[in-house]
């Protein structure tokens, strides 16, 4: 009977125990059984922060919560028959109500971080970012190569300007203003304000240093010199306007042909393996003489002028020997502008392209592409 007027009822809570006509324990319990049961099936429905706060007001909220209308409405003005009962209930309602508020209050607590988790979520079987790390150009490994062989036989590094002066780019290397051999090593000027003291240029090769090593060091003089230098050359396959040499200079009081030809022939040994053949062919450089242009035996080709699949090499077209650098001993008239005793020291010197000797170790038949930056060259070489 209670049910019905429960249910008919839309808010039992707002009425009296009498008025709902409540009047043995056993309806008691049940209607109390019944407002748990709401208060349960309410709560598992709440999903969000808005809800649960919903929820609380309407069951537990101090003013005019369910629990509030319960204390007034039932347990107050009721019987004192039913006094007990109703409060033992009300008791156990008031706990359920706040464990059921505590729980929902965690599972949202439990949900949010969840979400979170899951927004957050580091994937660790997700391949890394991978950085590119650079690595150094060819041309500076052809560098560190030859700097290393160098050194083992106790050479030094020393380094110079690349916008030289006449005197030493041409004059103190025993080429003279109308010198012929200028023509091949037309450069570029640097524009200067009228009335500047000297013309400036950009170095055609590194022999430069050879004088500004000698001006400031005695003998002995064990160097290489390695760098830019630049030509008014137009760019093709074999040519372009900066390229690197790595100059060669050694003086002392005792130097011999022969202690030239053991150093380049172990320079060019070590550089392109135990293999390779050298040769001397005469050569002509103003600041050498004897002059030579040393060859090395192709590489391509094995030194037969053969290629693998018949017919000549197109490296060395035939040749069997490929041109390597020129070097020679030190002209006496270099040591003059230095003020070296001719009669006292010699020497030898040799001056290598460093793009060449790369193109030809590792088969490049392009200088351009050195300069060209392009990474699917540059990768080829880490
Ligand atoms: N400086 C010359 C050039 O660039 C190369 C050279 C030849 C350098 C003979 C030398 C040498 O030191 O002895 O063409």
């Amino acid at each position: 009977m209670y049910l019905t007027a429960m249910s008919s009822a839309e808010n039992p809570t707002e009425k009296t125990l009498a008025e709902l006509r409540v009047r043995t324990p056993e309806s008691v319990t049940s209607l109390f059984a019944e407002l748990r049961e709401k208060a349960n099936k309410e709560q598992r429905r709440i999903e969000k922060a808005e809800q649960f706060e919903q929820f609380r007001v309407k069951w537990v909220g101090r003013k005019s919560g369910i629990l509030t209308q319960v204390t007034d409405n039932w347990l107050k003005p009721a019987d004192a028959g039913l006094k007990r009962i109703v409060g033992q209930a009300l008791n156990e309602f008031r706990n359920h109500l706040q464990s059921l508020v505590e729980q929902a209050r965690q599972d949202l607590d439990a949900r949010a971080t969840q979400v979170a988790d899951t927004r957050e979520r580091v994937d660790l079987s997700l391949p890394g970012v991978i950085r590119p790390i650079g690595s150094h150009h060819l041309i500076r490994q052809v560098f560190q190569e030859i700097e290393d062989i160098f050194f083992s036989i106790g050479f030094s590094v020393v380094e110079g300007p690349e916008i030289e002066t006449p005197y030493y780019n041409f004059e103190a290397l025993n080429i003279p203003e109308f010198h012929p051999v200028r023509d091949d090593m037309d450069t570029f000027y640097i524009d200067l304000p009228k009335g500047a003291p000297v013309p400036l240029l950009l170095r055609t090769h590194t022999s430069p240093m050879q004088i500004r090593t000698m001006e400031k060091q005695k003998p002995p003089v064990r160097v290489i010199v390695p760098g830019k230098v630049y030509r008014r050359d137009n760019p093709d396959a074999t040519h372009s306007f900066m390229f690197h040499q790595v100059e060669g200079l050694a003086v002392d009081t005792d130097i011999t042909f022969c202690d030239f030809t053991g150093t380049i022939e172990y320079f060019v040994k070590q550089f392109f393996g135990p293999s390779v053949k050298t040769r001397f062919r005469p050569s002509y450089f103003p600041f050498t003489e004897p002059s030579v242009e040393f060859d090395a035996s192709c590489s391509f080709c094995g030194g037969t002028g053969t290629a693998a699949a018949g017919g000549t090499c197109s490296k060395c077209k035939g040749a069997a020997w490929i041109e390597l650098f020129g070097a020679g001993m030190v002209d006496p008239a270099v040591y003059g502008f230095v003020n070296y005793d001719a009669k006292k020291v010699s020497g030898f010197a040799f001056g290598i392209g460093i793009d060449r000797l790369a193109m030809l170790k590792y088969g490049i038949d392009d200088i351009q592409v050195f300069f060209q930056n392009d990474v699917r060259f540059l990768r080829q070489f880490p």
